[in-house]
């Protein structure tokens, strides 16, 4: 007898199961009303007064062991119901893509401009976002009772009128004339910031891009055909320019240039309220005024300078119809710029 509970304590040990109906098998033929151990217990009834101690505790440990068992095994068997046999589980499931982030729009078009210009001899410059009131104002000829310069338009840091945020990328043409000598080509991305309020086409924080060229003899002509070819690569070869005049304080003559509508090919829509046209840059020459106030000598040198809102760009570019959509950062927009990496 003592052998035989030895052998089905070495089996319950052993018992692998892979399925629950093999436990409950082994439990039936074990522990069940007619199983094993029952049998054992009868037998046991017959045995020598002197050894039933002994028999008895063996036979209770066993049976002990085999209902621990078939309950261990059924929890872990439920614990990996949903996983398939094996540590690795199975190896022919498809595996799991890890999601990868991608440019923002707004920083692809930035770059995108700035490439065009690079290729025509430009170079990247940036400057500070919080700016004194020279860079921004007074170097480029704004008169002192200019509306820019009001609170309503700019934000003032601390109350000192002097520091002030940068309402326009033009500061960045102060900084580079005054530190470097013509020729001077730059192109300026940059954050810039007024007090409006924010609606579908306008924010209290957005960006522009500067540009810049200084050399002697540099004239209109030359900025228009810049421009054009600009204009060319970034919305395509059909794309025809006009310019209208208008006034900066640090540019003139000054001018709006306008791109015939990509969306109606000039014919009028929506978008361009229907006169098929765009506007979608200020520029002009650089003033006397402001080539002097920052060390250049303005009989010698000439200069044009231009400026353009990113946001507006990528709009006009991408069909975006609200422009807080380049903020709120939500990723089924964001995932449409993927494949424009
Ligand atoms: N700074 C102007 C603005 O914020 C844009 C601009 C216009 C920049 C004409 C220029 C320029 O350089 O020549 O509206």
């Amino acid at each position: 007898m003592t052998d035989k509970i030895e052998r089905l304590l070495a089996e319950v040990e052993a018992f692998a199961p892979r399925t629950a109906a093999e436990i409950e098998e082994f439990r039936v033929r074990l522990l069940g009303r007619k199983g094993e151990l029952n049998a054992l217990m009868d037998e046991f009834k017959s045995v020598a007064p002197e050894m039933k101690r002994e028999l008895g505790q063996k036979l209770n440990h066993l049976k002990n062991r085999a209902m621990e068992r078939v309950n261990e095994l059924k929890s872990d068997l439920e614990a990996h119901a949903a996983e398939p046999a094996g540590s690795l589980g199975d190896l022919t499931r498809p595996g799991t893509a890890q999601p990868l982030g991608s440019r923002h729009p707004l920083s692809l078009v930035r770059n995108e401009i700035c490439g065009i210009f690079e290729r025509l001899g430009y170079v990247v410059a940036e400057g500070p976002e919080i700016e004194d009131d020279w860079h921004v104002f007074s170097a480029l000829n704004f008169p002192p009772e200019h509306p820019a310069r009001d609170m309503q338009d700019t934000f003032f840091i601390e109350k000192d009128p002097d520091i002030l945020l940068r309402t326009h990328t033009s500061s960045i043409q102060v900084r580079v004339m005054q530190s470097q000598k013509p020729p001077i080509r730059v192109i300026c991305p940059g954050r810039v910031f007024r007090n409006e309020a924010i609606s579908y086409r306008a924010h209290c924080i957005f960006h522009q891009i500067e540009g810049l060229y200084i050399d002697e003899n540099v004239s209109f002509a030359d900025m228009k055909q810049s421009l054009l070819y600009f204009v060319r690569e970034f919305f395509g070869e059909q794309t025809r320019i006009r310019l209208r005049p208008s006034y900066f304080p640090f540019t003139e003559p000054s001018a709006e240039m306008d791109i015939s509508c990509n969306l109606c090919g000039g014919k009028g829509c929506n978008v361009c309220k229907h006169t098929g046209w765009l506007e979608i840059m200020g520029c002009g020459m650089v003033d006397p005024n402001v080539l002097e106030a920052c060390g250049i000598d303005s009989k010698k040198y000439s200069g044009f300078a231009f400026g353009m809102g990113v946001e507006r760009s990528a709009m006009l570019k991408y069909g975006v119809k609200d422009l807080r959509l380049y903020f709120e950062n939500d990723v089924r927009f964001l995932h449409q710029f993927d494949t424009a990496l």
